[in-house]
């Protein structure tokens, strides 16, 4: 069985002052399917840019990823677009909601770029939105939702294509001790019904709840201690 994800000598730097600055610098990373996994490290150090190339959201200068065993390396913008639309969910700390727009809404949006009926859509949204909890909010705008509320009708977005992999950047960023709390039971209630889920944080009780911490620092992994 091939891995979640596997990069292989990932780096990739961003222009700055008529020079390159390199955020991240010979990543060696293997995810597992099934498996649940924190991403830790200082403000700056990476974390989100290894996210969004993971997510394919962006694509390295140098080295290999390999999502559920297929190489990215090569994909255009199309492949790698429906790449993520097929196997990969993508949660915000800033949950990235249409205002004026009901939760139902909100999770159907996605199925929208898909070739799939529409009432076919409306129920799909519905059993999502009763996953996170949510199957009596189905008509309400976020305005009228808690955050916790809100972050939930944005997890139910990211299942919406059944993803196998899911992505959260600071998912509990801007939520109370205990909403992240809960927001990180159902990150693990979702991990146990098969997703592989690799998150990002920066709060110590929220990276104990996974089962492998890995940390990012200056661009770099930073091996475990050896004990
Ligand atoms: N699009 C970009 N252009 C230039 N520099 C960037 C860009 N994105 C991130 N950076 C820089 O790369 C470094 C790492 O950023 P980021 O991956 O967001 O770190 P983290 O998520 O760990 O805080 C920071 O110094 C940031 O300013
Ligand atoms: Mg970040």
């Amino acid at each position: 069985m091939t891995a979640a994800i596997e990069c292989r000598a990932i780096s990739h730097s961003f222009p700055m002052a008529g020079e390159r600055f390199q955020v991240l610098n010979d990543i060696n990373l293997t995810i597992e399917r099934g498996e649940m996994v924190a991403i830790i490290g200082p403000s700056g150090s990476g974390k989100s840019t290894l996210m969004n190339l993971i997510g394919c959201l962006m694509t390295a200068e140098a080295g290999e990823l390999s999502i559920l065993g297929t190489a990215t390396s090569g994909m255009d913008r199309n492949q790698l677009a429906t790449l993520r639309r097929d196997h990969i969910g993508f949660v915000f700390q800033q949950f990235h909601l249409l205002p004026r727009t009901s939760a139902l809404d909100n999770v159907k949006m996605p199925l929208m770029y898909a070739e799939q009926r529409l009432n076919d859509a409306e129920q799909r949204a519905r059993e999502c939105l009763e996953l996170v909890g949510l199957a009596d909010k189905l008509q309400n705008h976020p305005s009228q939702l808690s955050g916790g509320q809100q972050q939930r009708v944005a997890i139910a977005r990211a299942l919406i294509n059944r993803p196998d992999i899911l992505l959260a950047d600071e998912p509990t960023g801007a939520l109370d001790s205990k909403t992240s709390a809960e927001i990180m039971a159902l990150f693990r209630q979702l991990n146990q019904r098969g997703h592989t889920v690799v998150l990002v944080t920066h709060e110590a009780e929220v990276a104990a709840q996974a089962d492998r911490i890995i940390t990012v620092r200056d661009g770099q992994l930073q091996l475990p201690e050896a004990s």
